[in-house]
């Protein structure tokens, strides 16, 4: 077995994650033979798929070599240079504006305003990218109707976004093989895997990126703020106490790490009851307004709970592409007053 030949097998060995073998993705840095041993250098900082790679390549070449020696070796691009919270990096230059959607608690609603807010700013003429933080939980793809597609390559080696609603859309969802597929990542992983989509995606050039964050003040949002310069961010809260407890802490996250807040949406604030449109506060009353107060922030909107949002949130298709005025309005209220505070108004 010469070089080429064993270049040629490589071929066959997978990444893990991603529907591609390590030598179309660039991973061979060397390939030697010395008697019966193989050397390879790869280059990878992607802990989590050494093991994986390193036992294909052990099944592929068992036959072949009495020793194989596989090393990895970090590639510059992606281990160094990491940004400050004081001087963030900037890894979208492609994108004018970059907003996030956060909140310190789960469950209540981020996603649901990252989508519509997103397909709210295409509607209104702007170019849009949407792009699901939570890569442990990703929802995008469901709220967007897109479960069904895969991950694809262009000819440049980047990703090409899925499309919907005149948005375009990277999510973690979009490059496992099931919605199902639990992803077991250390968060340094999950980082590089989202600077991967900052970086090596085909965004093209955007007005708005809009980031769906994960739940909670973690790596994530502290990376986030490191590799971007955030334009703006939007915490997202019911009005009951605990979660505004939460959402405090979010706040002086931000505020520690010289985040801008653009506003505070208080989402699930009544509930409408879908026969009698009878409203009741079930979360309590006046969650969202106190916190403004609080913290000198703009309340951007309240949204009720109601049946019809997440229906039409589980069936792919977000509130404000329907045809409902009354839905479609509570999130167009909150764009708008988003650009305002933002000065694009
Ligand atoms: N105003 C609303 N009325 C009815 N259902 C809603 C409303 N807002 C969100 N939901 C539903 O609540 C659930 C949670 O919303 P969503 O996924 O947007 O929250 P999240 O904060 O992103 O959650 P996570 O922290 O898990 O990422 C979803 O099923 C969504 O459809
Ligand atoms: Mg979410």
């Amino acid at each position: 077995m010469n070089i080429e030949t064993v270049k040629e097998q490589l071929k066959n060995v997978n990444y893990a994650g991603l529907d591609r073998d390590i030598v179309s993705l660039g991973l061979i840095k060397d390939i030697k033979i010395e008697g019966e041993t193989l050397f390879l250098e790869l280059i990878s900082n992607n802990e989590s798929v050494f093991g994986s790679i390193e036992e294909q390549i052990r099944m592929l070449f068992k036959d072949d070599f009495k020793k194989i020696e596989v090393t990895f070796l970090a590639s510059k691009q992606t281990s160094t240079n990491y940004g400050s919270t004081q001087a963030p990096n900037n890894r979208a230059p492609y994108a004018k504006h970059i907003i996030a959607i956060t909140s310190g608690k789960g469950g209540v609603g981020k996603s649901t305003v990252s989508v519509n807010l997103a397909v709210s700013l295409a509607q209104m003429g702007f170019s849009v990218g949407l792009l699901d933080a939570d890569v442990y939980g990703p929802n995008i793809p469901r709220m967007l109707g897109i479960t069904q597609e895969k991950l694809q390559w262009g000819e440049d080696d980047k990703m090409i976004p899925s499309e919907n609603y005149g948005i375009k859309v990277m999510s973690v969802g979009l490059t496992t093989p099931r919605s199902d597929t639990p992803l077991v990542w250390r968060s340094s992983v999950a980082v590089s895997a989202l600077i991967q989509f900052l970086e090596d995606v085909n965004w093209g050039e955007l007005d708005f990126l809009v980031i769906d964050m994960p739940p909670g003040t973690g790596d994530i949002q502290l990376t986030m703020a490191q590799e971007l310069p955030i334009t703006s961010s939007i915490i997202v809260t019911t009005p009951q106490q605990v979660s505004c407890d939460d959402v405090s802490r979010a706040i002086m996250m931000f505020r520690d790490i010289k985040v801008p807040i653009g506003g505070i949406v208080e989402n699930m604030s009544t509930f409408i009851a879908p026969d009698t449109k009878k409203e009741y506060a079930i979360f309590g009353n006046g969650g969202a307004q106190n916190l403004c107060d609080t913290y000198d922030i703009k309340l951007l909107g309240k949204i009720p709970l109601t049946m019809d949002i997440r229906e039409t949130s589980d069936a792919g298709r977000p509130a404000v592409a329907t045809d409902d005025a009354i839905q479609k309005g509570y999130y167009r209220e909150i764009t708008k007053n988003l650009l305002l505070e933002m000065g694009l108004l």
